[in-house]
């Protein structure tokens, strides 16, 4: 028998449906047992969010700042064949509560030297994320072995309205009547079993070296190269705006009001300005860049973490 922990976080419900789907082959499989971990925090974040709550979270999630999680249902002790950890990026960093769950003992303990895949829901921009969670399992001494990847297909400027008005609200319809529906599309859930597929038969021999290559050949990665180069600005200019917010106190504290105001301004600002110069960079960038854009792309699509 197969031992698989299932770690996830979700507040609309999106990544859970990514993970069912993805491990469908699990659940059929007579020699495979999961056991399934609903990472919850103590004072659980809102859902949906009201904007200032949203900006709210942003100096601590670039940052890393941990919060309280309810106990664990799953034994630290035991032996699993295979983690998975199932997260949404928040702000380009992983979501708090996965976040949260990384840096306890009990991540650690049932982690070391066992084979880790990421499942990842989100908007769209993942990969600043996923380096820091390379990072954390290279810590913890934890392989990382695949990777999959859900995100919205929609043009960035699009999905970035249809993301905000899905968060502050709760509902997932089309915004406006105009806009396509926020998320993970029925088709891209109807391919995930194949994902899982490739995922289970590595599980049953123990040997995960080709798997990686597989889950790509599938169509398992989502990057674009637009959005590449834009998380690149975001991720060098994310942290000096988290400490600068910092500087005036920590979540909740009235003194940094003003300052993340002033970033629930920037953010949609920026986002608007950027988005459409760097896809023009982006779409040039081949005429002098290709080698470069070509390698990055491959670097984000493996698993190892850049020397
Ligand atoms: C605070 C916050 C920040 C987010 N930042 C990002 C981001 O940087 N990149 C991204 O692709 N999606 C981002 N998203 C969208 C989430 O990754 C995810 O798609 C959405 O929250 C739904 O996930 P869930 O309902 O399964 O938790 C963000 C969402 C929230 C709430």
């Amino acid at each position: 028998m197969k031992k698989v922990l299932v770690i996830y976080y979700t507040q609309s419900g999106q990544l859970n449906e990514a993970v069912r789907a993805t491990l469908a082959p699990f659940e059929n499989s007579a020699d495979v047992s999961i056991h399934y971990e609903n990472i919850k925090p103590v004072i659980p974040f809102p859902f949906p969010w009201r904007y200032m709550e949203f900006c709210e979270v942003f100096p601590e999630t670039v940052t890393g700042v941990t919060c309280e999680l309810h106990p664990f249902s799953f034994n630290a002790d035991e032996n699993y064949d295979l983690i998975i950890i199932a997260y949404q990026s928040w702000f380009l960093s992983i979501s708090i509560p996965i976040n949260s769950f990384l840096k306890t003992e009990e991540a650690k303990k049932v982690m070391k030297n066992k084979p880790v895949v990421t499942i990842i829901a989100c908007r769209s921009m993942w990969l600043k994320s996923q380096e820091k969670i390379k990072i954390h399992l290279k810590e913890i001494k934890a392989n990382l072995v695949g990777n999959i990847t859900f995100v919205d297909r929609a043009p960035n400027l699009i999905s970035i309205v249809t993301v905000l008005a899905f968060v502050l609200s709760g509902e997932r319809g089309k915004f406006l009547g105009i806009f396509p529906k926020y998320g993970v599309s029925e088709e891209d859930l109807k391919e995930a079993p194949k994902y899982g597929e490739i995922v289970l038969k590595h599980l049953k021999t123990g040997a995960y070296s080709d798997q990686q290559k597989e889950l790509l050949d599938a169509g398992a990665v989502h990057i674009k190269s637009n959005l590449m180069l834009l998380e690149g600005r975001g991720s060098a200019m994310f942290p000096i705006y988290a400490g600068f917010i910092l500087k005036k106190g920590n979540s909740g504290d009235s003194n940094r009001r003003g300052r993340v105001r002033s970033f629930g301004i920037l953010l949609p600002i920026g986002m608007l300005i950027l988005s459409p110069i760097i896809t023009i960079v982006s779409r040039m960038a081949p005429l002098f860049a290709s080698k470069k854009i070509k390698s990055e792309m491959e670097y984000y699509s493996q698993n190892s973490l850049r020397e």
